[in-house]
């Protein structure tokens, strides 16, 4: 199930996720989007009412912070992206899982490395999905210069809703509880509830798995995205149900 963005500052409206929730529902991903992080304390709270497992895509929010925690630090377990264009970014694809919970830990490690626990021995279907040392080097490299790239990124950002104040652009506002460190900007005000089927050019997709279920969802360029809700609701929603993302 999706659920919409605010207006404000174009994350996840927490304050819809209670009645998105069905009985199928094992997790939530909330998605911080353009390097911000989404209201994460409120956020933790459903979850907790509703025995969820939280799991924060932080492919855009590297070095984010929510109330002085970082991001990726707050839910149950997080995912990084180290694709070149991201703040972190290796010279070819690369990522992390996060997590205090030794269980996702030991889970993340067998499925990057065919599903194995044991040297050739595979446990469960996984993937050939290892960081692989050039990336790494060049990765321990750049972490130093993260911080600087950040104060830029704001810099730049700062310029930019500057330069567009007044123009009728809805510009995305900082969270006051949250420092972003914009990865991305926009002022176009993204849609949530577009099927990914419609994204021509869908780029990634992010898959959790849990015992017995697995949750994906497709990333787009925004251009794809408001290609994709300037669209019929109708012709929608009659591709939804080829899409390929798995809902929960
Ligand atoms: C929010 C978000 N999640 C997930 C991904 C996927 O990251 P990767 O390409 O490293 O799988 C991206 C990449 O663009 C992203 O922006």
């Amino acid at each position: 199930m999706f659920v919409d963005v605010r207006d404000s500052d174009f994350l996840m409206d927490v304050e819809q996720v209670e009645a998105a929730i069905t009985p199928r529902t094992t997790a939530i991903i909330p998605v911080p989007l353009y390097g911000q992080c989404v209201d994460l304390d409120p956020l933790m709270a459903v979850a907790q009412r509703h025995g969820l497992k939280v799991m924060e895509d932080c492919a855009q929010s590297q070095g984010a912070l929510y109330k002085n925690h970082q991001a990726g630090s707050v839910g149950h377990a997080a995912s990084f992206s180290f694709y070149p264009t991201k703040v972190l970014g290796a010279y070819g694809d690369g990522g992390m899982v996060m997590s205090n919970d030794e269980a996702v830990i030991r889970l993340a490690r067998s499925l990057r490395f065919f599903g194995m626990e044991s040297q050739y021995y595979s446990e469960r279907h996984g993937y050939n999905s290892r960081l692989d040392e050039v990336q790494a080097a060049i990765l321990s490299l750049k972490l130093p210069r993260v911080d600087g790239w950040i104060e830029r990124r704001r810099a730049i950002a700062a310029r930019y809703d500057q330069g567009l104040a007044g123009s009728g652009l809805t510009l995305p506002r900082e969270n006051p509880a949250a420092i972003p460190i914009t990865c991305t900007w926009s002022s176009i005000r993204p849609t949530a509830t577009a099927c990914c089927s419609d994204w021509p050019s869908a780029t990634s997709t992010a898959t959790f798995r849990t015992p017995g279920r697995s949750i994906s969802c497709a990333a787009a360029p925004i251009s794809d995205i408001t290609k994709a809700s300037s669209r019929s609701r109708n012709a929608r929603r009659n591709e939804f149900s080829r899409c390929r993302c798995t809902h929960i």
